[in-house]
């Protein structure tokens, strides 16, 4: 019999934030995010008060090899790190690749950095957000519940986190003075 991947079905719970039949599961907490929150102090002391769980990657059982397309779950905690919202390493393809992502529930979205300028992408209620090759991605929750989304990507795409850590992302994500809403405020890169 071929070991070829053959074609399947997956459910997404929308509810859970997992995909079925679940492939690779990741958890991101906080202490795995050194180095990213602008307030090191503030990172810490979170760190050492529990180490909370920050996101949650369910990824379907597709490999992730050239020709393939493998997908996954986000789901992100609502939080934030002295006023900086909870949110992904993020991290840019380390080939010419690019990605889709779609909003399933809760409030969040999508910064974007090209290594000059930054755009966000709102991803509630369902939007669609395209990640075009060569912009560095990260998400960010900036609601009150979990926030989730579906991500499609190329499975020769790669993973580069350390040019996110050398670099930054161009902007932070923060919430504004009332705890309600929240501003992208552009910072120097590599900031
Ligand atoms: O493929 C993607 O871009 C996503 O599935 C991310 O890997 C996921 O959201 C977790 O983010 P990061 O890989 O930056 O930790
Ligand atoms: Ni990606």
């Amino acid at each position: 019999m071929s070991t070829a991947t053959q074609p399947f079905a997956a459910a997404l719970d929308t509810a859970t934030g997992r995909v079925s039949p679940q492939g690779p599961l990741q958890e991101r907490r906080l202490s795995d995010l050194e180095g990213l929150y602008a307030d090191a102090a503030a990172w810490r002391a979170a760190v050492d008060d529990g180490d909370p769980l920050v996101y949650t990657v369910s990824a379907a059982t597709v490999p992730e090899q050239a020709g393939q397309v493998p997908f996954s779950i986000t789901t992100i905690e609502p939080g934030d790190v002295a006023g900086e919202l909870y949110m992904t390493k993020g991290h840019w393809h380390t080939a010419d690749e690019g990605e889709v992502y779609v909003g399933l529930n809760g409030k969040g979205g999508l910064l974007l950095f090209d290594g000059d300028a930054h755009r966000w992408i709102d991803l509630s209620d369902g939007a669609v957000g395209y990640i075009p090759p060569r912009w560095a991605h990260r998400t960010v929750n900036t609601g009150s519940e979990p926030f989730r989304f579906l991500a499609i990507y190329p499975g020769a795409a790669g993973h580069d986190y350390e040019r996110v850590l050398r670099g930054g992302m161009g902007a932070r994500v923060i919430r504004d003075g009332d705890g309600r809403g929240y501003e992208v405020r552009a910072v120097e890169a590599g900031t």
